[in-house]
């Protein structure tokens, strides 16, 4: 029997409250998140029960109780005390997939600062924008991302502690370096939670938009309820899973599902620190006898480039539960996962602003493969004509995804910006920017974005940041950034650009471009393609029109350009 039974009888009696009663909440009480996914589960007898299987580069091993991880968090907690880090201040990780990151996330939480995971890969500029954005105090980060920190020292004077949590004392600490060694750290004895309550801060995500800066989506402790519940109903972990959540925590997800939701129930779940091969992969579901598996669709679609052949090289019998978020599931994924593995890919829709599952295909539904599925109990969900943004009735019609606002997770605000913030609700309701249709059944079917921003390998990437790289170089005159098909991502970046006069147009010109724009973004937003070009179209005030540089690469009808012509 799967934890969310029948769906139907589930929306008829669905309160959030299931989800505060089985976590002993009561509205008022104190809450916080590290609490929740360490203390308490200890609580409950389950101290020595295994939280987290690691893995790193060469097999390395590490493995963590439940007791351990609250210990560890404490450690990190009191050691972030100690340099006068308080509530509500931003801790940063920037970290790879070590157990420093899951375990410091739920530290900063336990202090009650704000946890602002960011993605390892991240270049300098990446990191900078974002820190500066939050004025970060602290970075908890390694050894081998340092540098990128120490890059940004002297534009960055709210950054107050630089914390390396491998240092090896064999090079000397820079200026407001310091280490922290959390194994050898003494654990303290009396060590208090923050008192922080359902709407204290506790996350915040950055995403990418179209225009404008990355937006830092905030996130309260409240959000454990959403994500609790989602992780027990969709995910259907069970005590004795073993499950594998593939995202990294410096997204969204890594943190909701490959934190969060886990714990917060006492689920053991393992990491795996090491790039993707579909070898890789197995061989770590086969090793760790992996149950339940949350992943994204560019790594299934490569592990399907990879073939049949590799997977009979393992045993996947382990396997129970499969599902999937980020970007459009297609149905031939869904149906070969089930040939291959035994059991579908189940398509989840959600989105850093939602902090929980929207849209999902869970255990015991009759599965529609390319179908995102129905609203999860509690969401209302529908899709709003463009223009009127009122629900539309005709099965099948296009609109934009939009819903009731209200649920546990929903972001709070962005960081200083709630004008934005503001500008994502129309009509009451609150809408993610994609477009979608409802079918007669009541299932939801993607469509696509309704604006700019590119999907890459479940990555978003805002064109803006792209092209303000482009344009810090000094032979690019304009550049305008759109997504181009692929097979495996799904899209990926394309630029176009004009180049100053004096400069010629070569591999070496490419080459320098490519290594200026790769120090500052991350691996996920470099352009696969330069285009170089004599014009950009314009609008008649100037504005770059992406969209027919887009409709071209996709091979779409361009429309009626009068209209793009305006600055509509
Ligand atoms: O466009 C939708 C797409 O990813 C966006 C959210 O990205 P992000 O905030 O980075 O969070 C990703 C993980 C929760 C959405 O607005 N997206 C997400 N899930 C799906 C999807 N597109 C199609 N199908 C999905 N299942």
């Amino acid at each position: 029997m799967s934890n969310i039974g029948s769906y139907e009888e589930r929306l008829k009696n669905f309160d959030w409250s299931i989800a505060e009663k089985e976590l002993g909440y009561e509205e008022g009480d104190k809450l916080n998140i590290g609490w929740y996914c360490s203390d308490r589960i200890c609580e409950m007898g389950k101290k020595d029960k295994i939280a987290l299987y690691w893995e790193g580069h060469s097999g390395k091993e590490r493995k963590f109780t439940f007791d351990e991880i609250r210990i560890d968090s404490n450690k990190i907690g009191a050691f972030l005390r100690s340099l006068g880090i308080k509530a509500e201040d931003r801790v940063c990780l920037f970290m790879d997939k070590i157990p420093e990151l899951y375990i410091g996330f739920l530290g900063v939480l336990k202090i009650g600062a704000i946890a602002q995971p960011l993605f390892s890969a991240f270049g300098d500029e990446s990191l900078h924008v974002r820190l500066d954005n939050a004025k970060t105090t602290a970075i908890l980060t390694q050894r081998k991302h340092v540098g990128k920190v120490r890059r940004l020292l002297a534009k960055s004077p709210y950054l107050k502690h630089i914390i390396i949590v491998d240092h090896d004392g064999k090079k000397p600490l820079k200026d407001r370096e310091i280490s922290f060694d959390m194994e050898n750290y003494e654990a303290p004895k009396d060590f208090e939670i923050h008192q922080t309550t359902a709407e204290s801060p506790s996350v915040l995500h950055y995403t990418s938009g179209t225009t404008g800066q990355p937006k830092g989506v905030k996130h309260v402790h409240y959000s454990i309820i959403s994500q609790y519940l989602t992780a027990k109903w969709v995910l259907d972990l069970q005590p004795d899973d073993i499950y594998w959540c593939t995202a990294d925590p410096g997204w969204v997800t890594g943190t909701s599902y490959g934190i969060i939701g886990p714990w917060s129930q006492g689920i053991t779940q393992c990491v795996l620190d090491v790039g993707f091969s579909a070898e890789n992969w197995y061989k770590f579901i086969e090793k760790n006898q992996v149950t339940v598996w949350y992943s994204a669709p560019t790594a299934i679609r490569s592990l399907m480039k990879a073939g049949e052949k590799v997977v009979q090289k393992f045993d996947l019998t382990s396997l129970r539960h499969l599902a999937s978020v980020g970007e459009p599931l297609n149905a031939e994924a869904v149906v070969w996962s089930e040939k291959v593995y035994g059991h579908p890919f189940l398509d989840t829709y959600w989105q850093t602003e939602t902090g929980s599952m929207m849209l999902t295909n869970f255990p015991g539904m009759k599965i529609k493969p390319g179908s995102m599925g129905k609203p999860f109990p509690g969401i209302t969900a529908t899709v709003v004509d463009t223009k009127t943004f009122e629900p539309i009735t005709e099965p099948s019609k296009i609109g934009l995804i939009a819903f009731k606002p209200g649920w546990p997770a929903m972001m709070r605000t962005y960081w200083e910006n709630e004008e934005t913030y503001k500008s994502k609700f129309k009509n009451g309701w609150y809408l993610p920017g994609d477009r979608a249709y409802i079918d007669q059944d009541g299932y939801f079917w993607f469509v696509g974005r309704d604006d700019d921003v590119i999907n890459t390998g479940g990555h978003l990437v805002s064109p803006f940041e792209v092209e303000s790289a482009l344009l810090e170089h000094e032979a690019v005159a304009e550049s305008a950034v759109v997504s181009k098909p692929d097979e495996v991502n799904m899209e990926v970046v394309k630029a176009f650009v004009t180049i100053k006069p004096g400069y010629e147009i070569n591999d070496m010109l490419e080459l320098k471009i490519m290594n200026f724009i790769r120090k500052k973004l991350s691996p996920l937003a470099m352009p696969q393609e330069i285009e170089y070009v004599d014009n950009l179209p314009k609008t008649r005030s100037g504005k770059i029109m992406r969209r027919l540089l887009h409709a071209k690469e996709w091979g779409e009808e361009i429309g009626d350009t009068s209209t793009l012509e305006d600055d509509e």
